[in-house]
């Protein structure tokens, strides 16, 4: 929700793309159908620290010019094909939010080609369009947002352990993966030559057909083995949420989706993304963090296998 919510309060409408089930990322084969003439931007999210089909999304965007802006709150140190998350499209957007990889409390960090026209303005945007070597001289309205240089600080050390971080991740998650084990109506994080997976966070699915319970059982059975496992990143579609499909915006107002400015219509009612559903209603979802240790992962691994075992329709 902190994407959407930050695309509404520049008074843009988002627009929802469906993702792929097994990685929750933008599915480019629902991406072209969703962009309209007043389309500007698009904005993969690398969910959970696993690259979204970047090669594809920039192709895309460039036949219908649109501004790649790729979400990196949960992807800090994802590889893509060897190029960094956020470096490939036209702006990356990192959350030092409290949970993510590198955390200075809160805050974050915008990056952008400086030589860009965009990457200057955006520099601006973090002191107020003053650039300093002028006097006391403000370019066009612009807030500012900077980090304070204390939380700077913190994220700088802490960007310095976020190698050893990630790998201590990635030995951790690879270690439960095995331990859940490849079976049939189990669906695992992908581990692929192309991308290095920062694992923010770890989600795998089940199919509910392979099974003699529902996720939602398989999710309370594995928590009584003692695994802290939740029923999916999200309960539901973000198109859901009451103040979305309700339009509950700016104070009493409907704006900025019923809006003098806002030409288009857009009801969160009548959006469907199949893919999404099948995310929530099929997803098991764990934190994940550094301090987990292989022999900790292959016993919550051992656990989960359990259950699944327990619960496996005879004959799948
Ligand atoms: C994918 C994603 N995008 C955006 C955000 C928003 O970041 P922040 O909390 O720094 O505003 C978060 C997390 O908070 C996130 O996980």
């Amino acid at each position: 929700m902190g994407t959407v919510i930050a695309v509404l309060l520049q008074n843009a409408i988002p627009v929802f793309v469906d993702v792929q089930p097994d990685t929750m990322n933008l599915d480019p084969d629902d991406l072209e159908g969703k962009i309209t003439p007043r389309s500007n931007a698009v904005i993969p999210v690398h969910m959970f620290g696993f690259p979204a089909d970047m090669d594809r999304i920039m192709a895309i965007a460039g036949k219908h010019n649109l501004i790649v802006v790729e979400d990196c709150a949960q992807a800090h140190a994802t590889l893509y094909k060897g190029r960094k998350c956020g470096s490939i499209g036209d702006v990356g957007c990192f959350s030092f939010q409290q949970t993510k990889h590198v955390t200075a409390g809160e805050g974050g960090m915008v990056i952008a080609r400086a030589d860009s026209l965009r990457g200057r303005k955006l520099q601006l945007c973090a002191d107020k369009g003053w650039p300093r070597e002028q006097y006391r001289e403000h370019l066009f309205l612009a807030p500012n947002y900077h980090l304070s240089d204390l939380q700077a600080a913190v994220a700088l050390a802490q960007l310095r352990k976020l190698d050893p971080m990630v790998e201590a991740r990635r030995r951790s998650a690879m270690a439960l993966s095995s331990a859940i084990g490849e079976s049939a109506g189990v669906t695992l994080p992908p581990e692929v030559p192309w991308a290095r997976y920062t694992y923010f966070a770890y989600q795998f699915t089940v199919d509910p057909g392979k099974f003699t319970v529902g996720r939602d059982r398989l999710v309370e059975a594995i928590r009584a083995e003692g695994v802290g496992v939740l029923p999916s990143y999200l309960p539901k579609p973000l198109y859901e949420y009451d103040f979305l499909a309700n339009v509950k915006m700016y104070n009493e107002t409907r704006c900025p989706l019923e809006c003098p400015y806002y030409h288009g219509k857009m009801d969160y009612r009548t959006v469907s993304c199949p893919g999404m559903q099948r995310c929530c209603s099929t997803g098991i979802f764990m934190q994940w963090n550094e301090k987990i240790t292989p022999p900790m992962a292959r016993t919550m691994g051992a656990a989960i296998a359990k259950v699944l075992g327990h619960y496996r329709r005879q004959g799948t």
